[in-house]
């Protein structure tokens, strides 16, 4: 079990053998810089396109308190959820009752009292993020599908 103590360090990593390696990010930034930093430090802030995926990620983030950026925002004009790097949305994680604020809260935030599924929140928030960058040959740090 992956404890709180570890993820106190500014950053660490998991993966899994798929096709992301998520990066746990424990440094408070708005939705906006949280993409930011991603893109310029990875690949994007975390796409889930599955539940493996989402469960590899969960690995990372059970235990702790924080609540984790994820790169789900909403385009408001269209009324759809997207991913930052454009990834197929069709795997979701909802939150019982959420997304329930499809006016101020654009971006999606993992939601540790509710299991760490996913709420819509509004982007100024500052809290730590997940980035992601492509899996590359057999580079696992800890894998739960080998
Ligand atoms: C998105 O994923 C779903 C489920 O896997 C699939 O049925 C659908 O065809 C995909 N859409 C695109 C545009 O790839
Ligand atoms: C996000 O944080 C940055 C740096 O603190 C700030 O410049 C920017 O205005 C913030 N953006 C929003 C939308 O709050």
């Amino acid at each position: 079990m992956l404890t709180r103590a570890f993820i106190s360090t500014a950053l660490w990593t998991l993966s899994f053998c798929g096709t992301r390696q998520f990066h746990v990010v424990n440094v408070n930034k708005n939705w906006t810089d949280a993409q930011k930093y991603c893109r310029e430090k990875f690949t994007d802030l975390a796409t889930i396109e599955s539940k493996e995926e989402m469960n590899a990620l969960l690995v990372g983030v059970i235990g702790t308190e924080g609540l984790f950026w994820i790169g789900l925002s909403q385009n408001v004009e269209q009324n759809i959820w997207i991913w930052s790097d454009v990834s197929n949305f069709s795997y979701r994680y909802w939150n019982t009752g959420e997304p329930n604020n499809p006016v101020g809260d654009v971006c999606v935030i993992l939601w540790n009292p509710s299991t760490y599924r996913w709420n819509d929140l509004s982007f100024y928030y500052l809290h730590p993020f997940i980035c992601y960058k492509p899996l590359g040959g057999n580079s696992c740090l800890l894998c739960l599908h080998c």
